[in-house]
């Protein structure tokens, strides 16, 4: 049977911990986004009947942002791979670029939404049916259509950079046949 590989990043692949949190958060947003987009064009009535979905969105929103900490506190402390052999430089800085970029807007989408959700004066959602989530702020229409474009714009942002990156990554795989998508897809030694 082959061997599951290690949890900490080595300088040669991404370890179990670095992976899953990167194709679990990676469906969440997508997924997210696409609700979403769902409930800002009114797919849903606005009924008590489809109030659920608004608060999945929001509840499943907040979990992203907690695994963006929690993979932030992974990547300090775990590192990265180093890149693949004959990456040129260039293209190294402009993925180390793209990753910071995708890390402050993966941040930056959830709590704009939390800011929008605060400063629109709705009443506090359930986390997930549980406890009440504290608003960030009193109820402010200008914050409001900040905290919107903000969630709305960010995403889309995202989403050129995530086309972006995948298509490096899948060039890499295609074209220069190196590890580059392998060591994030394979779960195994
Ligand atoms: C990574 C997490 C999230 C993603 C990717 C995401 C994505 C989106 C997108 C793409 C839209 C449609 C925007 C538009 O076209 O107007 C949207 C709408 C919305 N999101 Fe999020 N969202 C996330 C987290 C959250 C959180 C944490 C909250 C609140 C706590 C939230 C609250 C809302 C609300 C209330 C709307 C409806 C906006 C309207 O009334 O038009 N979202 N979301
Ligand atoms: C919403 C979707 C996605 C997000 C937010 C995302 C985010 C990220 C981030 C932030 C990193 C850097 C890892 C770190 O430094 O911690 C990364 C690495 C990586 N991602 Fe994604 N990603 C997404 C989708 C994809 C897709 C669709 C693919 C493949 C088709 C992909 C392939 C990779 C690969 C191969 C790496 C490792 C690159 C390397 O070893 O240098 N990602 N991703």
């Amino acid at each position: 049977m082959t061997a599951r590989n290690p949890a900490r990043n080595t300088a040669e692949r991404w370890g179990w911990v670095s992976q899953a949190l990167h194709w679990l958060i990676a469906l969440l947003i997508l997924g997210l986004g696409v609700v979403g987009l769902c409930i800002a064009n009114h797919v849903f009535r606005q009924t008590p009947k489809f109030f659920w979905i608004w608060t999945a969105h929001k509840s499943l929103g907040i979990t992203v942002l907690v695994l963006m900490l929690v993979r932030l506190v992974w990547r300090l402390y775990a590192g990265a791979p180093k890149p693949v052999p004959n990456t040129p430089a260039w293209q190294h800085a402009i993925a180390v670029a793209t990753h910071a970029l995708i890390y402050a807007l993966a941040l930056a989408i959830p709590l704009s939404g939390w800011l929008y959700d605060s400063a629109s004066g709705l009443r506090p959602f359930k986390f997930f049916g549980q406890f009440n989530m504290p608003k960030l702020v009193a109820p402010d229409e200008g914050l409001r259509h900040v905290a919107h474009f903000l969630h709305e714009w960010g995403f889309w942002a995202l989403i050129a950079l995530v086309l972006l990156h995948a298509g490096a990554a899948l060039y890499h795989h295609l074209f220069l046949h190196d590890a580059t998508l392998k060591r994030m897809t394979s779960f195994t030694r």
